[in-house]
């Protein structure tokens, strides 16, 4: 009998801090060893001119949430999640949705019945908080946080969503003291909703006008906003999805001055700019997603930020609706104006590819700050260190082995998801994960998936590291 039930060999692999060659030996899922020669194995990789790397975690990811009437997302968590392990993530955090009127613990409760044997990957879930009742406030927020829900999310935006800044302050104050981690989406509701009238009164109504309706200002008043209101309730604070210079900037003083806020920025932030949603016809609703992105100067400023460490990590905010689609980005009122086109892109499958390329093989961020960005720091954020996150031994096998060498063009085809496109069409990507192990299974090899769905499994979180 072999000591090893996988054993990953020869590779070059990476962790947040260092690069080393050795073997990989894995038992019941965790990896049991790390060594030179580890013997046999019933399966032996060959990892030799590989790089292995902790498969990615992306903490920021909606699957299956109400967006509104007649509106579906394009994913569910079967397609979700299979496009998540193709793009070498083993770990992917959706959002469970407060829906009005209905118990919290019931809305956790469905979302756990639709991920029910549906995942390739593992999956854990943050709350959206967009009714702050004392009930909520006073039974069942402490609650779930007790039970492994130890992050949510708020918003400063959105019809429905929107928090006031006392209602801001409760949530925050619950966070202090069950020590959950707040995460909020930075925009000022009036100044959207004061331009979007006037641009409607203009007539300018096409997907174009999406960015128009929402500048940067709007976003580093929220930012510097939620900042001020963390930095009274003394919790930490993740600013998520960060678009521009000016957020980044509120952020990186936030944390000279010793704050615990932390920032996120995404694929779209690097590589798509307010011209892209100048499409013909509603093409443009293809980029419609909140922040929307900006400029090449916003981009090089979140180059800057993932560079320097004021954003922590990186995740793809994926939020995917058809194209194609009346329940999508041509439905029927989106086509009236740009303020009814479902806010959100997909990316999740897209995410460390393009980081890979664009950051470790243009030679912007080395492999080491590549693997904090992607997955050691969502562990560490959101209470699944060291557990997940991490090539070490105790950890889970959780692995993506990739080949630096694969130049390819992205095309929609390779990331089967559940979307009619991806908005990264035509970039081309040098570097690919080629093998994904969740908890030392293979889930994904050479852009076919091998496993079962359903062995993705629900993890219940500690409290994060930083709370
Ligand atoms: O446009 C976006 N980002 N949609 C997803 C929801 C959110 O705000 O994260
Ligand atoms: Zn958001
Ligand atoms: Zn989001």
């Amino acid at each position: 009998m072999s000591t090893f039930d996988t054993i990953i060999r020869g590779g070059r692999i990476s962790t947040a801090s260092d690069t080393f060659h050795c073997d990989i030996g894995i038992r019941h899922g965790r990896i049991a060893a790390l060594g030179e020669d580890l013997g046999e194995a019933e399966r032996v990789i060959d990892a030799q001119g590989k790089w292995v790397l902790p498969g990615g975690i992306d903490s920021h990811v909606h699957i299956s949430q109400p967006s509104g009437e007649g509106i579906r997302m394009a994913d569910d968590f079967e397609s979700a999640t299979r496009s998540a392990a193709l793009g070498g993530n083993t770990t992917v955090l959706p959002f469970c949705l407060q829906e009005s009127g209905v118990p919290l613990r019931q809305s956790v409760q469905a979302y756990h019945a639709m991920a029910e044997g549906a995942c390739y990957t593992d999956i854990s879930f943050h709350l959206i908080i967009s009714d702050p009742t004392e009930q909520v406030l006073g039974q069942e927020l402490p609650a779930l946080v007790g039970d492994g829900y130890t992050s949510f999310k708020v918003f400063m935006t959105y019809e429905g969503l929107a928090l006031s800044d006392l209602e801001l302050l409760k949530v925050m104050a619950v966070a202090r003291e069950t020590r959950a981690l707040v995460m909020v989406h930075a925009e000022n509701y009036d100044v959207i909703r004061f331009l979007t009238e006037q641009l409607e009164q203009a007539g300018r109504t096409a997907p174009r006008f999406h960015a128009s309706s929402r500048p940067v200002i709007a976003e580093r008043e929220a930012t510097y906003r939620a900042i001020s209101l963390a930095e009274l309730s003394d919790v930490p604070l993740m600013v998520v999805h960060v678009s521009n210079r000016e957020a980044m900037e509120e952020i990186r003083r936030a944390q000279q001055k010793g704050l615990k806020i932390f920032g996120e920025t995404c694929p779209q932030y690097l590589t798509l700019t307010e011209q892209d949603l100048d499409g013909l016809n509603m093409e443009g609703a293809k980029y419609v997603c909140s922040p929307p992105p900006r400029d090449a100067a916003s981009q090089e400023a979140c180059w800057e930020g993932l560079q320097q460490g004021v954003f922590s990590v990186f995740s793809s905010d994926h939020c995917p609706f058809r194209y194609d689609d009346p329940q999508g980005k041509l439905a029927p009122k989106g086509r009236t104006s740009f303020r009814w086109v479902p806010n959100g892109i997909p990316g999740v499958g897209a995410r460390l590819p393009i980081l890979f390329s664009e950051g470790v093989i243009a030679g912007r961020i080395d492999i080491n700050r590549f693997v904090a960005l992607t997955a050691t720091n969502h562990a560490r954020t959101y209470g699944l260190y060291p557990r997940k996150g991490t090539i070490a031994v105790g950890a889970d096998a959780d692995i993506a082995i990739w080949d630096p060498q694969i130049e390819q063009v992205l095309t929609h085809a390779m990331l089967d998801d559940g979307s009619d496109y991806t908005p990264y069409e035509g970039m081309k990507i040098t570097g690919w994960p080629v093998i994904t192990l969740v908890r030392g299974e293979i889930v994904a090899r050479n852009g076919r998936i091998e496993a079962r769905k359903g062995h993705g499994t629900y993890l219940k979180r500690e409290i994060s590291q930083f709370a």
